[in-house]
Parts: structure tokens; sequence; C-alpha cells
């Protein structure tokens, strides 16, 4: 790899960080996608012998503590993992939430480990609940070491790793490990399958194979299964690519066992410790040339013939063969020669899965995201808050309440006295089923959103006792007044409940639609009006003062036609019509805006427009200098603001006339019509 395509692939950051920098890009690029969590880890680091990146918690979970294990207790597979965990002394469920980069649709392998290493002191092992998304995947048991895998795929873009508090001691997690598969050679119509062993077969015991050599990172072990004799290779297999159907790595499939001669089947039986079926991936590759003409021929059956297949294998050539899955007390397979061929069965790796369920259905998308906004922007730490906000029900988020149709539907949320700040985000309003919301007793600010009356069923709302400013809006006040709706707006000082506001609070209605959003330094303002306001160079804006001491004055027709030198120059379109350059007899240079015939505003905005700039005056909107009110030919005479209007100013990148912070003030006052 050149130092040129690094350098291009990868961030500045990353190469910033030095010494680890070009050792990371070549890290990213060989472990693509995958994510890999040492629990409880102090700093990130690379597994040395498999070459993989791991990742502290930071990012995937808020809760739990980082510990160590006991240095008394020494962990076999001396993977650095197993020196510390995270464990959850707190709240019933607590959950990791994986981004995967591929997104949803995807199968995943995902593997958590758990190694105890006395790290409490305690010497007892605790066992939980494991669950994956809002379904259960298994409990974990164990003395010492456990290690659970599936194959997963993804519904939504997060994916949520849950460990939960069944009573019988404290929750802990070592590692966490996700893969993205590229192939749906995993994939089930319905379900996850759950991994139980997965064995090379001639491998010795005590060893295993896993990434780099496999590309999923599944983990091969050697098993002892010496019933069985090991089949030797003609020659040195080491030509394989391992680009064969399920990618097994070509070390895998180099070694295979066998039964004593032609006659004998290979046999496996097991109690089936589980209702679930069982799904069992059989892979073979014949690696002994046989006399010319001879092939290996054999039939798989599983218990009595629930699954039965038969196979010819060629020379060096991979044959997966899954089975359909089984069920029984015990689970048996046998692999026996049919009658033609003279040799007996082999057997090179294979994978026993059981089908896990995915009966419970998540909360409706829209709900989860609008929640988990709310729960960000108002830094909500709660410990019931992680995982999905309704399923299952037991683990409901503290404060919601949710409808279980399907999908399930949040329809109630308490969040009085819960140290609520700023304003109230519109995510709230994107919680459609919601029927009752109590926001009581916080320190909100802001106006109320008209977005909230969008909540159709919503038949109560608190938002007593907040710093809530502006007036209510009327289609709020509507459903009090017809009775669908119960709104208590008490302790808010500065909220005006009157009906109508007073009178200097009248801007408001007008003034506000005009902002939409402020999001962090991204100001978007939109709105017909927009065209009015126009922005004032320091030096305009002090003159300006003295011009609002002109008296409005009415003006002929005939003057608006001279003072435009006959409608010669168009400087802008409203929702009225055209704005045009003038000049008045005194010098001053004017806008003006004439009312189109065509206009979609009518005479009636247009004489509330010219009546409300009568009576206001601000420095932040444009000063009427006077109209012209004749029968077919309207028109509005303006100051003139030689810089353009405040919409394009905020867009634009314009630094010599606005600052940022002006910009913030400008949407600040506007928002608050002052
Ligand atoms: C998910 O992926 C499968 C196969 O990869 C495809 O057949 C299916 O249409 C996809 N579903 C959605 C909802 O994209
Ligand atoms: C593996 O096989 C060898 C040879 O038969 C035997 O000595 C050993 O005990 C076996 N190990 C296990 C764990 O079964
Ligand atoms: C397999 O090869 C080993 C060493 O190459 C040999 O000792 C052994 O006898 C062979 N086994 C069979 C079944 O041919
Ligand atoms: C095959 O092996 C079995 C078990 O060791 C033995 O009973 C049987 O006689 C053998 N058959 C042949 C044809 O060698
Ligand atoms: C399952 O296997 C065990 C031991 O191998 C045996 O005792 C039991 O009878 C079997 N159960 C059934 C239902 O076949
Ligand atoms: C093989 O042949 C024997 C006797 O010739 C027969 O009993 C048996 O069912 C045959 N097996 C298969 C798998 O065809
Ligand atoms: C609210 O914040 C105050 C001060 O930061 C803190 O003392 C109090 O415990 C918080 N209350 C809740 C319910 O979070
Ligand atoms: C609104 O909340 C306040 C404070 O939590 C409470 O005192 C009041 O009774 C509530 N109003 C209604 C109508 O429930
Ligand atoms: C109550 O008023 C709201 C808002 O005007 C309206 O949408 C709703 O249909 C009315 N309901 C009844 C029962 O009149």
């Amino acid at each position: 790899m050149t130092m040129q395509r690094s350098i291009t692939a990868f961030s500045f950051a990353l190469l910033a960080s030095l010494a680890s920098g070009i050792f990371l890009v070549v890290q990213a690029q060989q472990n693509p996608g995958f994510i890999s969590i040492d629990c409880g880890a102090p700093n990130e680091y690379i597994e040395g012998e498999i070459n993989i990146k791991y990742e502290t918690d930071e990012g995937f979970i808020d809760s739990g503590e980082n510990m160590q294990v006991s240095s008394e207790v020494i962990y076999t597979y001396e993977q650095q993992y197993s020196k510390n965990l995270r464990s959850f002394p707190d709240g019933m469920r607590n959950c990791y939430t994986l981004r995967p980069d591929r997104g949803k649709n995807i199968t995943y392998l995902i593997r958590v480990v758990f190694w105890y290493g006395n790290y409490d002191g305690k010497n007892q092992t605790p066992s939980f609940d494991l669950y994956i998304d809002v379904n259960y995947w298994t409990t974990v048991v164990f003395s010492t070491y456990y290690c659970e895998e599936i194959m997963y795929v993804s519904q939504a873009d997060d994916i949520q790793v849950c460990l939960v508090n069944t009573g019988k001691g404290v929750p802990f997690i070592s590692a966490l490990e996700l893969r993205p598969l590229d192939s749906d050679d995993y994939r089930l119509g319905s379900g996850f399958l759950q991994l139980h062993w997965r064995y090379d077969i001639g491998l010795r015991l005590n060893s295993f194979i896993r990434y780099p050599e496999d590309v999923y990172d599944r983990i091969w072990h050697g098993e002892n299964y010496t019933i069985w004799n090991k089949l030797n290779a003609t020659s040195a297999i080491d030509l394989f690519v391992n680009n064969n159907a399920y990618k097994v790595p070509g070390k895998v499939l180099r070694t295979a066992r066998r039964s004593m001669n032609a006659s004998t089947p290979m046999k496996l039986q097991w109690p089936s410790i589980t209702t679930n079926k069982w799904i069992v991936y059989f892979y073979f590759m014949e690696i002994e040339r046989l006399t010319s003409g001879q092939q290996r021929e054999f039939t798989i059956s599983m218990n009595d013939n629930q699954f039965t297949e038969t196979v010819i294998l060629e020379y060096l050539k991979p044959i997966v063969i899954v089975s359909t899955p089984v069920s029984g007390w015990n689970i048996t397979f046998s692999i026996e020669s049919t009658n033609k061929s003279g040799y007996p069965p082999i057997l090179n790796a294979v994978e026993f899965y059981t089908i896990g369920d995915l009966p419970n259905v998540p909360t409706a998308q829209d709900d989860v995201e609008a929640i988990n906004d709310i729960k960000a922007k108002y830094h909500i730490k709660r410990e019931s808050w992680q995982g999905d906000p309704c399923v299952p029900s037991k683990y409901t988020w503290d404060g919601l309440i949710c409808r279980y149709g399907n999908p399930p539907r949040i329809i109630w949320m308490k969040l009085s006295s819960s140290n609520l700040t700023g304003e109230i985000v519109s995510s709230l309003s994107h919680l459609s089923t919601m029927e009752y919301l109590d926001l009581s007793n916080n320190q909100l600010t802001g106006a109320i959103p008209e977005t909230l009356a969008r909540l159709q069923n919503l038949r109560y709302l608190n938002l007593s006792g907040n710093n809530l400013i502006g007036s209510v809006p009327e289609a709020l006040k509507r459903r009090v007044l017809n009775n669908t709706l119960i709104m208590s707006l008490t302790g808010n000082a500065n909220l005006c409940q009157a009906d109508p506001c007073p009178q200097k609070k009248k801007p408001k209605k007008i003034l506000v639609p005009i902002v939409t959003s402020v999001s962090g330094f991204l100001i978007i303002l939109l709105g017909a009006l927009a065209i009015v306001w126009l922005i004032k160079q320091k030096r305009i804006a002090e003159s300006s003062e003295r011009t609002l001491t002109l008296k409005n004055q009415s003006f002929k027709y005939e003057e608006v036609s001279r003072i435009t030198g006959n409608f010669g120059r168009v400087i802008g379109e409203g929702g009225f019509g055209k704005v045009y350059l003038g000049t008045l007899d005194n010098g001053t240079v004017v806008a003006v805006k004439v009312l189109s015939e065509s206009s979609k505003q009518g005479y009636k905005e247009f004489q509330a427009e010219a009546q409300l700039l009568m009576i206001v005056h601000h420095r932040n909107l444009v000063s009427l200098l006077g109209y012209c009110d004749h029968s077919k030919h309207m028109a509005l005479i303006y100051e003139y603001m030689a810089n353009g209007n405040l919409r394009r100013h905020l867009l634009v990148d314009h630094p010599k006339v606005l600052t940022w912070s002006k910009r913030l003030q400008i949407v600040v006052d506007v928002a608050q019509g002052t």
C-alpha cells in the first residue's frame, strides 16, 4: 500500500495521531465494518495475533462501571479482553447500541464474551438474560467462561445488545463483537441462528482458526472426535482461495476425518437442550486423490430422516449442505456411504445452530427517533431509558406508557420536575399518537410551538411551572374550548393567556412564522415576508432613527409612478407583487411595493400590512414611509435597504455585513417579535 493511498483514504486527524496513525490506517482497512468492543478497557488497542482493533465502551453505552478481573485468576486464552469487563449494578436493563456502517437488512455475526475472573471478589458467577434488540436471546449461566454468538439480520440502523438483571447477580460483559457478512448464507426466513458449536474436524484440540483466515471472523475450534480417523491429504493443499461459498477458510477445509471403513457410518447424537429447532451446516471437501473414476458418495440423514441428502464429492471442490430445521429430544446425524461408493464418508467442518424466534415487534421507528431526540436534547439520564422505549413491556421507559399494537406506540409521557431546560423541542410533535403530555415544573423557555396542535389525540397537556413566553397557539385554545383538551399553563409568568393578547404583543403572530428553525449555526429563514426584512448597514441603522420621524404620507398613483421612474427598476418580488426602486423628492431612496392584480395575497392582507407597519417601529423592521391606496393601484413605500434582504444575509456567507452572533441575535429577535 502506498503512502499516497493511505492519505487519501483516511482523515488527517487519524494521521495526526502520529505513531499509531499509520498502523490504524492498516487496521481499518483490514477489518472493514467490524465493531469490536473490549468492555471495561481503559483504552483502545490492537489484539496482536488476530490483528483486530478493539475499542473501549465509549459511545456504545452510558451506564455501568469498568472493572478488572482478579489478578489471581489467569485465563488460558490470553486475550486482552478477558482482563477487564463492564458491570451493571444499576438498572434492570443496560444496552449497548451498535450502529454498523452497512446499516439494516444485513446479516451480522454478533458475539458476546463473558469471563468472570472473580472481578468482584465474591467468587460467585451471576446469571442474567441477554436480549438482541427487543427479543430474548439467551440466559447467561456459566461457571467461568461463556461465549454466545448469533447470525442476526438487523431491522433498523441500530442494533442493541441488552443485559437484563433477573435478580441472580450483577450482569457484566467482557467483549462484544459485530461482523458484517456479505451474503445471505446464514439468513433465515424469520428468526436468527444461535451458534452452539463450530468445529474444524481434524484440527487439534484447544486450537482454533479465526480472523484473518476467516474473513467473517467465525471461530473454528479443533475437536477430538477420535472415534473417527484422521484423513490424510494426498498432497499439501495450499492453493486455496477463500472465496468458496460461505467463505470457509481453506485452512479449515484441508483437514477431515472419516469413519473406520465404508460400511461404518459417521454418527453423532446429542441431547437437544432446547425446544428450538436445530440447523446443521456440513462442510465437505475431498482431499484424497481417489483411484481414477472413483468418487466418494454418501447420504446425510438427521433424526429419523427429518432431513436427508446425498452428496458426491469431487477432488478439492468444497460442498456445503445446510439441513432443514429438525427437532427432537436428542438430535442425531449420520453420514453413510451409499453402496456404489467403496469409500468411507468424511466430514471437514460442521456448525450446529438452533433457531431463535423474534416474536416482539419494536416500537414504531418514528416514535423511537423522536424519543431518542428528546432524550438527547434534554440530556435525560434515567436508568430505564435504554433500549427500545416500549418493548418488552416490562422494561418500558420510566415516565412513558405505550399502546401495544403492531407496532407499539408511545401514548403517554410524564416528564414533570425533570430539570428540562431550553425550548419545547419539535420532536415532541412527532410522537403522533400522544394522548397525555406532562412537562410541568421544568425550566422550559420560549414559545409554545404551534406544532403541538398536530398531536391529533392529545387530551391532556400540562406545561405549568415553566418559563414559557408568547401566546398560546389558537389551535390548542380551540380544543380547550370544545372540551377535547385539558391544558394547564399556570405558573408561566411571561406567557400571555389573555384573549386577545395586549396590543404590543400583536406583531408576534405575524412575525413568528418567519422563523422556522435555528439549528446550531445553520439558520434557515423562509417566508413570504422575508423580502420586507431588509438589512441595515450600521450607517443606515443610525439614520433610520431620524427617518422614522417622517410622517407616513399618502401618495397618489401618479406620484408613485414618478418616484419610481415609471416603475423602471425592479429590485425584488414579494407575495403581493413586484418591488421597485424609487427616489422621493427630498432625495430619500425608497423601495416601492406594488400590489399586482394577479397577487395571491389580497387587498385585505395588503391593508393589514400597511396598518401594522404604521404602528410598529423597530430597529430591525424596515420603516414604512408612505402608501398609495388608489382603487386598483396600491403601493407601499419603504425606506430602501441597499444590502438586500435579510434572508440572503442569513443564508449567504457575508461576514463583512453580519457576524454570526449578529445573525443569531436577529433570529432571536425575530422569534421573540421584539
Ligand atoms: C433485504 O435483503 C434481502 C436480501 O438481501 C432482499 O431480498 C430484501 O428485499 C431486502 N429487504 C428490504 C426491506 O430491503
Ligand atoms: C483427545 O483424544 C486423545 C487421544 O484419543 C485422548 O487422549 C484425550 O483424552 C482426548 N481429549 C479429550 C478432551 O477428549
Ligand atoms: C497419515 O499420514 C501420517 C504421516 O504422514 C502417517 O503416519 C499415517 O499413518 C497416515 N494415516 C493414514 C490413515 O494413512
Ligand atoms: C468395518 O468396521 C467395523 C467396526 O470396526 C467392523 O465391525 C466391520 O467388520 C468392518 N467392515 C469391513 C468390511 O471391514
Ligand atoms: C436420548 O439420548 C439419551 C442418551 O444418549 C438416551 O438415554 C435417551 O433415551 C434418548 N432419548 C430419546 C427420546 O431418544
Ligand atoms: C446397500 O446394500 C445392502 C445390501 O446389498 C442393502 O441392504 C442396503 O439397504 C443398501 N444401502 C444403501 C444405502 O443403498
Ligand atoms: C435537577 O438539577 C439540580 C441541580 O443541577 C439537582 O440538584 C437535582 O437533583 C436535579 N433533579 C433531577 C430530578 O434530576
Ligand atoms: C399540572 O401540573 C401541576 C404540577 O405538576 C399540577 O399541580 C397540576 O394539578 C397539573 N394540572 C392538571 C390540570 O392536572
Ligand atoms: C374541537 O376543536 C378542534 C380544533 O378546532 C377540532 O379539530 C375538533 O374537531 C373539535 N372537536 C369537536 C368534538 O368539536
